[in-house]
């Protein structure tokens, strides 16, 4: 027997446990000791009936996702079928016991037993189309068996948990077992001891009828195609629950099988795979150890009310930290204080949180208009106006403030860490925090190193943002940080494009069809044109002369048009703030544009995909060799998390790689020829396409050198 799978008996029942640490996923071994785990309870006169319980924190997170890249590379093709029928076909019924997480082939694995029970905090799911697969051991067959096709459908093609409490009031959970989940699933085995053992993949009752599931089926598939555009794994899974459908049970897991494998061997699967090991690898950070001491933050304050700061805050409220909210007058904090009481009005209204809870939040901020309370908290955010003399002023005050050992931290968007650290007597307290906007809703977080910076403090935000529900990622301090810098050169091809012929939604429609969910030019109407100019003036004396610059923006803006917010920029926006297009603006842009001699011309969609995501990956291959960015994982999951890069796509950084770098590198150089300067090819992306490596292979040979 596995030592992965032990088996204990208590009296009658035999209780068969999983101990694969951390998660009890089904990799090698795991499958051979549950199947002979199976075929000793059956030989055991002494058994009549098993439990199937996970030890540690978890029953079974799914199939090994570490396995599926093996098997894509050319290694064997591993199948949990024959074991889930192996199980299902046992003379003496087996109760699966649910704590933690029954995800992917560990939902399977349990609509296998005869029964199920669970804790109430379990959840239970088919997530597998967030790695870009389908369900590919049954699931898409047992599942609308055990709770009928419509919700079978929306967990498989939504890829969405449900609790154990709505999983029992489906039918997938046979008793939920409050306390000790052992000794309860023990007794229940008991008790269905002398019962005939119901299979799953016998049943037909929930299956529905042909006019019921058609009707089902169009509704998923408008579903997914609109929200979750561009990924395939969705509609593969809803072509799998209708082969449940239509097919006998071992027919439908071919057609499950064939799909399976389909997804599993493309390129948006890899890139999502690649994505869920990146969003854990963003958390190590090479010369901070796990062990690293973090510090308490219980108690929190953010200087600054407006746009960011009252968001930030949200963000500490709904983590259950107290929070202080200081502004520099009656009116700025009653502004920031009622935003945030619409915010999360909004939020009740679409059922996203309770009154209750809301109520429970807003206790947890407190206005202030001084610092006098400052001295209680553990960590302050500044989220100020953008401007270095303000910023420093308020740091020094921060300095007096608050006690020894607080974090000090900035929101800054552009401005050095290491010259804000500067105005304290404690740089080593000072980090940046960069949140991106609006700050309560977006995933992502740049934790910004300074110079000085401590590893505990470095440690503490790391840890920090997973308990504020973000993804921490950590970043130099350079102009931009990591994603605004990369976002500069992006923004700027947009714009060259439009200044060289091509039309602002045909530039849009580019980059939203390569699957961004906003084109750029859109993204800066939003954001408003202004940000960007008034930075563009206040670092104007730094560019260099003789190298084009985008204008076209500028030139809005001097007009007095800067996007959503003067319902003009480059869309109009009707009061609901929906845009259509300016019939006067591609007249303003050729006179701009015929004044600057630009010659106009007919551009591909092709080439204004390759002129934007080019861009994003040239700056951060330079961002990379600097050090600013630790890994080229890390760049992609900013820009899935901060920017709308499509997720299937695996970031612009794996989006290269897949591409090819040599190809790549080309297509930048020929850049480079028609364009000049701006585009001189990336050293490392020059290094890598030479030498035939990718990025992927980069961040493979810093781990091995650190
Ligand atoms: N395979 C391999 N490793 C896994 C894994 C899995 N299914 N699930 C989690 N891990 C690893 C993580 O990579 C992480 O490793 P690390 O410590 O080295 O970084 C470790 O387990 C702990 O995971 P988390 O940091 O995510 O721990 P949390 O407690 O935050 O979350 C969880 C636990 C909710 C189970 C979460 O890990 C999760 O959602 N896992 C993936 C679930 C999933 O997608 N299952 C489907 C797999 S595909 C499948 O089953 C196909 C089948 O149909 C045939
Ligand atoms: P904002 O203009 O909406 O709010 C700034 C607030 O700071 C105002 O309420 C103002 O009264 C207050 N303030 C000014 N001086 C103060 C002082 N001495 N003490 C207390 N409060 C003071 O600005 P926004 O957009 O929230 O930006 C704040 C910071 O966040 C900036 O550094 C910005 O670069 C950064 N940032 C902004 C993003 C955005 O999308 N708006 C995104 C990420 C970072």
């Amino acid at each position: 027997m596995s030592n992965l799978i032990k088996v204990n008996n208590d009296n009658d029942v035999a209780i068969i446990t999983i101990d694969n640490p951390p998660v009890n996923a089904l990799g090698p071994g795991v499958a051979e000791g549950i199947w002979a785990a199976i075929d000793e309870i059956n030989r055991d006169p002494a058994v009549k009936a098993a439990i199937v319980i996970g030890a540690g924190r978890t029953f079974v997170a799914g199939a090994d996702i570490k396995e599926f890249g093996k098997m894509t590379s050319g290694g064997p093709r591993r199948s949990l079928l024959p074991l889930l029928l192996h199980i299902e076909d046992s003379a003496k019924p087996v109760v699966m016991a649910i704590h933690g997480q029954a995800f992917g082939g560990g939902l399977e694995l349990a609509m296998a037993g005869h029964y199920r029970v669970a804790s109430p905090a379990a959840q239970v799911g088919q997530p597998e189309v967030n790695l870009g697969i389908i369900p590919g051991a049954a699931g898409t067959q047992r599942l609308p068996r055990l709770i009928g096709v419509a919700k079978a459908v929306e967990m498989c093609a939504g890829g969405k948990p449900v609790s154990a409490r709505e999983a029992a009031a489906l039918g997938l959970i046979d008793r939920l077992i409050d306390g000790d989940l052992r000794a309860g699933a023990v007794a229940f085995a008991r008790e269905v001891a002398s019962k005939p053992a119901p299979r799953a993949r016998e049943r037909t009752e929930k299956l529905g009828t042909a006019a019921e599931n058609a009707a089902i089926l169009t509704s998923a598939r408008a579903v997914a195609s609109k929200k979750q555009r561009g990924l395939k794994a969705p509609l593969a899974a809803i072509d799998a629950v209708e082969a449940a459908t239509k097919l006998p049970f071992e027919e439908g897991c071919q057609v499950e099988a064939k799909l399976f494998t389909e997804c599993l061997f493309s390129d948006q699967s890899k890139a999502l795979i690649h994505v869920f090991f990146g969003e854990r690898e963003v958390a190590k950070i090479p010369d901070i150890p796990k062990e690293t001491p973090v510090l308490p933050v219980n108690r929190a304050a953010v200087v600054g009310s407006g746009t960011m700061g009252g968001g930030i805050a949200m963000v500490f409220a709904n983590a259950g930290i107290p929070v202080l909210l200081k502004d520099v007058d009656e009116a700025a904090l009653d502004l920031g204080m009622s935003k945030i009481r619409k915010n999360y009005a909004n939020s009740v209204q679409r059922g996203r949180f309770t009154q209750t809870f809301v109520d429970e939040r807003l206790q947890l901020i407190t206005p202030v208009l001084n610092y006098n309370a400052f001295s209680e908290v553990d960590m302050v955010v500044e989220a100020v106006f953008e401007g270095m003399t303000l910023k420093k002023t308020v740091f020094a005050d921060l300095d007096r403030a608050c006690r020894k050992g607080a974090i000090l931290a900035s929101n800054t968007s552009t401005l050095s860490i290491d010259e804000i650290a500067s105005a304290t007597s404690r740089p080593e307290a000072v980090i940046g925090t960069h949140f991106f906007s609006p700050a309560n809703v977006m995933r992502l977080l740049e934790i910004v190193r300074g110079k000085k910076s401590s590893k505990e403090v470095i440690a503490t935000c790391m840890q920090l943002s997973k308990k504020l529900g973000k993804i921490g990622v950590l970043v130099g301090n350079c102009r931009g940080f990591v994603g605004n810098r990369m976002f500069g050169p992006y923004r700027r091809e947009a714009q060259f494009l439009v200044e060289e012929g091509a039309g602002v939604e045909a530039v849009d429609q580019a980059l939203v069809e390569f699957g961004n969910a906003m084109g750029p030019l859109a993204t800066g109407d939003l954001a408003g044109l202004d940000v960007g100019w008034r930075i563009r003036k206040e670092y104007r004396h730094l560019e260099k002369p003789g190298i084009r610059q985008p204008f076209a923006e500028d030139r809005l803006c001097e007009m007095g048009r800067y996007g959503q917010k003067t319902v003009r920029g480059w869309y109009c926006y009707d009061e609901n703030r929906r845009p259509s297009p300016d019939p006067e603006l591609p007249a303003m842009v050729r006179n701009w544009s015929a004044e600057a001699g630009i010659p106009q011309r007919k551009i591909s969609a092709e080439e204004i995909v390759d002129r934007c995501i080019y861009a994003l990956v040239n700056e951060g291959a330079r961002i990379l060799e600097e050090g600013y960015a630790l890994r080229a994982v890390d760049i992609d999951i900013i820009y899935l998390n901060g920017y709308g890069f499509p997720a299937y796509r695996g970031g612009p950084m794996w989006h290269a790689d897949t591409v090819g770098l040599q190809k790549v590198y080309e297509r930048v150089c020929e850049f480079h020829q028609q364009h000049g300067e701006l585009w001189a090819p990336a050293p490392l992306l020059k290094r890598l396409a030479e030498t035939g490596k990718t990025f992927a292979e980069f961040d493979k040979e810093q781990l091995a050198a650190a």
